[in-house]
């Protein structure tokens, strides 16, 4: 009885091992694409995939801005609700991304965004 437990546990600690290997932090392996966000990589990593398709090529990849402004600290300027309004609808050379996002995909970019101050 005891061994079967001792298996459960041995393969979850595995399992979590695994999991916080990918996370990055080791030295060797650093992941390509950084966006510089560091430790909020898993949290946040839907948002990011979406940024590295269809926001990076403007707003570059450290989210310094490129043809467009930089959005490192563009959580101290506008709240979440305020940025999901402005990639749904647009602003200025901003194109609106309401259309090929979905609802959720434009909250996570917006609660990712909020963060960043
Ligand atoms: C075609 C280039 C382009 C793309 C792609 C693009 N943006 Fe922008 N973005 C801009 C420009 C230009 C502005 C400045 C708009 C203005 O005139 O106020 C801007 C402004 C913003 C702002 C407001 C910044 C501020 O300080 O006022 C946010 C937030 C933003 N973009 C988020 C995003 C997100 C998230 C994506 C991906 C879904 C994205 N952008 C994709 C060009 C782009």
């Amino acid at each position: 009885m005891n061994r079967c437990k001792w298996s459960i546990a041995t393969t979850a600690l595995a399992a979590m091992l695994a999991i916080s290997g990918c996370g990055g932090g080791g030295g060797s392996e650093a992941p390509p694409n950084n966006t510089g966000a560091g430790e909020e990589v898993s949290e946040y990593s839907e948002a990011m995939s979406v940024y590295r398709q269809k926001c990076l090529s403007c707003h570059g990849a450290e989210l310094q801005g490129r043809s467009a402004p930089s959005l490192q600290q563009v959580g101290a300027k506008y709240d979440e609700a305020q940025i999901a309004q402005i990639i749904t609808e647009g602003q200025g050379g901003m194109p609106a991304f309401g259309r090929q996002l979905s609802e959720e995909e434009i909250g996570s970019l917006a609660e990712w965004l909020a963060v960043q101050q």
